[in-house]
């Protein structure tokens, strides 16, 4: 018979009178990235602290995806480099389905993929529509090579690595997202979207990409961003315990889910998020929630759809 059990996760005790409560932000995070990693071996990985392996194994990644093709999908990445909630295939169309429907994405346009990943929705987009301009950059070296790999056939796909700081994604990067200028000229893309990118990053660096974007658009372009908001709704559903994230913490105007890994997830009052894109010359055409919220609605996260003003 099980008496008394002292369970010790992540760092955090939990103490068998807590059990009530469970899971704590701790062991919900755990939970989380196993529910999202199938199969044992993944799971297994899915373990492994995140700041080991986003830095200390990524100069190892990287080296082996550039030398090894056999570790090369036809359509995928390597499994062994999955992040950004997995699902790649069927993520990556969702994804292009909605910017498709929400905001008007259309074939033959210019775009930019703001934290392009590991091509998730550069990989939809080009079976999607045959004739895109597509330029993306990101802060995570081995995604952007093997995006160049993959796409290295398709000159109308451009991948750039940025070596932007970034608490969780690249702690080593060495330039700063608070200045950093999108490499493509004013006035040249249709449509400039980040999907789960805004969601890790600092307040400050996302009214510059907000500028940037506007900078970048021609007129009349338009923007689709995915992003946590709190609004009534979303705070009622925090409040009442729903959501898997919290947002606990405040951090520069933004509310921030862990303290120790402050880029993991970060949400953004309403009006505060379009007062930025207002103040960077974009206006608000529409705005879906999540059903991160607890809620059943299309998307995880929540969306913006924006169109430049070429008022600033
Ligand atoms: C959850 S992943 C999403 C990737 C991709 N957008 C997708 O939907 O598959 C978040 C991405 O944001 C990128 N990122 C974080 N900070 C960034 C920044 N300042 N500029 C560009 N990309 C950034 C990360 O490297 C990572 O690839």
């Amino acid at each position: 018979m099980l008496i008394s059990l002292d369970v010790i996760i992540d760092n955090e005790y939990v103490c068998p009178a807590e059990f009530a409560d469970l899971p704590s932000a701790g062991v919900a995070s755990i939970l989380k990235r196993l529910k999202y990693a199938s199969g044992w071996k993944k799971k297994l990985k899915a373990l492994i602290p995140r700041g080991f392996k986003y830095t200390v194994l990524s100069d190892l990644l990287e080296f082996l995806i550039s030398r090894t093709p056999l570790l090369d999908g036809k359509d995928e990445p390597p499994r062994f480099i999955e992040f950004g909630g997995g699902g790649f295939i069927p993520i990556g169309n969702h994804l292009v389905a909605l910017m498709v429907t929400r905001a008007g994405l259309a074939d033959g346009t210019t775009v930019i993929d703001i934290g392009s990943g590991i091509g998730r929705t550069a990989v939809a987009l080009s079976k999607r529509f045959a004739n895109i301009r597509y330029f993306g950059f990101d802060v995570v070296r081995f995604g952007v090579t093997w995006c160049q790999k993959h796409f290295a056939a398709a000159p109308s796909y451009r991948f750039q690595h940025a070596n932007i700081f970034n608490s969780f994604y690249n702690p080593r990067g060495s330039e700063t997202a608070e200045t950093y200028q999108f490499p493509v000229p004013g006035r040249s893309a249709d449509f400039v979207f980040a999907t789960s990118v805004f969601t890790h990053m600092p307040r400050v660096e996302v009214a510059h990409y907000l500028r940037e974007t506007a900078r970048c658009l021609k007129r009349g372009g338009t923007a689709y961003f995915t992003c946590f908001i709190v609004d009534a709704e979303s705070r009622r559903q925090i409040e009442a315990g729903v959501p898997l994230f919290r947002f606990r913490y405040s951090r520069d105007g933004s509310f921030i889910e862990s303290l120790e890994e402050p880029d993991l997830a970060v949400a953004y009052e309403k009006a505060d998020f379009e007062a930025m894109a207002a103040k960077a010359g974009l206006e608000v055409v529409a705005f879906y929630p999540g059903s991160w919220r607890g809620i059943s609605y299309q998307d995880f996260q929540d969306a913006y759809v924006l169109r430049v003003t070429g008022e600033i």
